[in-house]
């Protein structure tokens, strides 16, 4: 007999019929048939069906289980038997079923409105569905931090108060900080930039904020933000840091994270062929496609959800748009020279109207044209002065990127709103729970 509790994966990898283990966690789904309760219990790891049966157990253990509703906390004692039948092919026969702590009628039953589930998201976290996502996301996480780390990049902290706008003014959230106005961060890049110059290579994983009204299936408006930035490296260059790290974190998530994947249905044949190099096309180009497909589209304007399903339409894989117009982009990309309308920078797109995984650019080093596109758009310079001195001592050409870490999750693991693809999220009509 083991003293220890086990883990449901273990329990069930055992294999070891007629094996006695101890498990505890929480109850899943359960139904009794007069002398016998089929208890399912869940932990971390998965799900196991207990058997306590009136004639297996002390008498007070055989009413806890009668009495104990779904997501009581609970121990049980039991001898693993072998069941065509049972979830994992084994079933655990309670020598001993102990309740930690009896649960309320639990709200969230079958067929609930998605308001309702949000309303209870403490709770809806516990589903299966939720658990995969989250542990997909600890893969994407933990596999990106391996890439950096094997790619002689440095984790550094940037602040999340800020003086200064990084992506424009219109999607700040402002904050009273003592006497001053302060914001809360939409990037780290301007402080990655000057980190760059210290440790060459910087990544960071960051809360970014964005106060954006926009009710879409791809915007939040408080995500995890993983952005790198590096000195001596040009757009190529930075882009080829990001196909390799994407395509790192998509094959780490294939290998470790499969069964997650099988339970959310997603086709995984096509994450797959994720590899480098990824295509990249101008946004000229795309603009083309676009055009070439009876759509309505400018040269200038940004592209939204549609134009990015359109433009990888029949890919695999994510698409590099580079040199987009300067007026869709920020004031602090490098002009291309070869064509001065733009910037040498890319957008990192997903295919299937997933979208924008990453945008990211070669960063202005020339001070003085970045004061005259500041000053073109009303952008003040006080708050930027620590920003333009980056440009003033011994600037180098530097490049980066950030990655939208729900972005990337809602991709890989299919899902249809990039809430789920954040425990509590947070969007314009929604900050409880
Ligand atoms: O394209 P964005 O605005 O670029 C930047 O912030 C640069 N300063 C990054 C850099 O170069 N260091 O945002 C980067 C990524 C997007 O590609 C998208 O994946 C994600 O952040 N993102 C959002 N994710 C969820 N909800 C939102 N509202 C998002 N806005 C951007
Ligand atoms: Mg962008």
């Amino acid at each position: 007999m083991k003293n220890q509790f086990s883990s449901v994966r273990d329990v069930l990898k055992s294999d070891e019929d007629g094996g006695v283990f101890r498990v505890h966690g929480w109850i899943y789904r359960t139904r009794s048939s007069g002398s016998i309760v089929f208890a399912v219990i869940r932990d971390s790891t998965g799900i196991i069906q207990c058997t306590v049966k009136k004639s297996g157990v002390p008498e007070e253990d055989f009413r806890s289980a009668e009495r104990a509703l779904v997501e009581s906390s609970v121990e049980v004692e039991g001898v693993l038997k072998k069941d065509r039948r049972a979830p994992g092919g084994y079933e655990l026969v309670a020598r001993s079923f102990s309740v930690v702590s009896y649960a309320d009628p639990f709200p969230i039953t079958e067929n609930q409105s998605e308001p309702f589930l949000l309303d209870n998201r403490h709770l809806w976290i516990r589903s299966r569905e939720q658990a995969a996502i989250m542990k997909v996301k600890e893969t994407v996480l933990q596999a990106s931090r391996e890439w950096f780390a094997a790619s002689g990049f440095y984790e550094v902290t940037p602040p999340i108060l800020t003086t200064n706008a990084c992506e424009g003014g219109t999607t700040l959230f402002q904050l009273k900080y003592f006497d001053q106005n302060a914001y809360l961060s939409q990037s780290a890049q301007m402080y990655l930039e000057a980190l760059s110059f210290t440790l060459e290579r910087v990544f960071a994983l960051t809360p970014s904020f964005r106060a954006e009204k926009s009710r879409t299936p791809r915007h939040l408006t408080e995500y995890w933000h993983l952005e790198g930035e590096e000195a001596w490296v040009r757009n190529e260059g930075n882009m080829e840091i990001q196909e390799e790290l994407v395509s790192h974190i998509v094959q780490s998530v294939l290998t470790r994270r499969r069964e997650e994947l099988e339970f959310l249905k997603r086709d995984t044949a096509e994450l797959a062929l994720v590899s480098p190099p990824f295509e990249r096309i101008t946004y000229s180009k795309a603009i083309d496609i676009l055009k070439g497909r009876g759509r309505n589209a400018e040269w200038g304007e940004d592209f939204g959800t549609e134009e990015e399903r359109i433009i990888t339409e029949g890919k695999d894989r994510p698409v590099f748009v580079t040199n987009f117009p300067k007026e869709v982009k920020a004031f602090y990309m490098k002009e291309d020279e070869e064509d001065p309308r733009t910037y040498r920078c890319a957008d990192l797109i997903a295919p299937h109207g997933f979208g924008e995984l990453i945008g990211g650019s070669e960063r202005e080093t020339d001070v003085r044209k970045m004061m005259e596109r500041m000053e073109q758009q009303s952008i003040p310079l006080e708050p930027y002065r620590w920003y333009l001195d980056l440009r003033r001592f011994g600037s180098v050409p530097h490049s980066g990127f950030g990655m939208g870490v729900e972005r990337v999750v809602r991709w890989i693991c299919g899902l249809e709103h990039i809430r789920d693809a954040v425990p509590f999220p947070r969007t314009p009509s929604r900050i409880y729970p």
